[in-house]
């Protein structure tokens, strides 16, 4: 183990996640080093389609890389550019572009909801993908609405419509779509691993706290799917208890729903279930890390 001894969130986190030896090791160095961090960017709807950004790339050619996203060269300074503040793209990290390749798998969406949108990086990611017509981007915390708002209208998408309801609220609505995407409030483990403080974020009542707020959303969130359409689940945290076994309890508790192949995710495939999950680790280069899986409504 490292020179530091581990404490006992730490030690229960690698075992939770089967890492034994140097594997547990790289996890407990990255969280304390806090120097994972790897940023991007995501074109948005006002670069016209031959725009190249005017800051030097890298030359990543990882095959979940999600279309209009660029990965900024060491060194490079995205936000700094005038074109940033003109809206031609937004920034946002690496790691949230990988949680978003899940969305390879879903067909063209006929409407959509980001039921966890704030500041919005993943609806800027769906955008991208599918356009941003009939697109819901919702977030409960007002503050965090008018910062989604004005990030939304910064990049060019003023036909996206933005609400505040609670999951609760959307299940009792009675509206639904052909998608959604949880991005969840969770205990955000992989923030130590850019350098974030993140006090508590490793223990017990932290993590089993996220995890009953996770459900709870899920479980309002597949009263709001269409049949044949699909959830992208995903945190920013490292806790199977947040990850894993919330889609565990999701498939186990509520009747025609599936977890769906993601085939570009091949190698980040979760060993800890039998179905297909994905969780990124920061051993990997491509960020702090985080969690996705794809369900879809049979
Ligand atoms: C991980 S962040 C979302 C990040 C965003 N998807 C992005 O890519 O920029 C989770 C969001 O969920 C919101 N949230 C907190 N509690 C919630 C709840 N009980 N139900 C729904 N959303 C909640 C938070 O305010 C926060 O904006």
């Amino acid at each position: 183990m490292s020179a530091e001894p581990a404490g006992k969130g730490e030690l229960r986190l690698c075992a939770r996640l089967g890492l034994e030896g140097a594997a547990a090791e790289s996890l407990l160095a990255a969280m304390r080093a806090g120097n994972s961090s790897r940023g991007a960017v995501v074109l948005t709807a006002l670069a016209p389609p031959d725009y190249v950004p005017p800051f030097p790339c890298a030359e990543l050619t990882a095959p979940w890389l999600p279309p209009r996203v660029y990965v900024p060269a060491e060194g490079a300074r995205p936000t700094s550019h005038a074109d940033y503040a003109k809206g031609l793209y937004y920034s946002l990290d690496l790691s949230s572009c990988w949680e978003s390749a899940c969305l390879a798998m879903v067909p063209q969406p006929a409407s959509s909801l980001d039921m966890c949108a704030a500041p919005g990086g993943k609806t800027m990611l769906m955008a991208a993908r599918f356009g941003a017509e009939n697109h819901t981007a919702n977030e409960v915390h007002p503050g965090r609405r008018g910062i989604l708002r004005q990030n939304l209208a910064q990049c060019g998408m003023p036909q996206v419509r933005v609400t505040g309801n609670r999951p609760d609220q959307w299940a009792r609505s009675g509206e639904t779509f052909d998608l959604l995407l949880v991005d969840a409030p969770c205990s955000g483990q992989s923030l130590l691993c850019k350098g974030i403080r993140n006090p508590g974020c490793l223990s017990s009542s932290m993590v089993n706290g996220n995890a009953k707020r996770q459900k709870g959303i899920m479980l309002s969130a597949v009263q709001c799917v269409n049949p044949g359409g699909h959830i992208v689940y995903t945190t920013c945290t490292y806790d199977p208890e947040e990850n894993e076994k919330v889609m565990a309890y999701i498939l186990k508790r509520v009747p025609g729903w599936e977890a769906v192949e993601v085939p570009l995710l091949a190698p980040f495939r979760s060993r800890l279930v039998d179905f297909p999950a994905y969780r990124l680790l920061p051993e990997h280069g491509f960020g702090a890390g985080g969690f996705c899986c794809l369900l879809r409504k049979i």
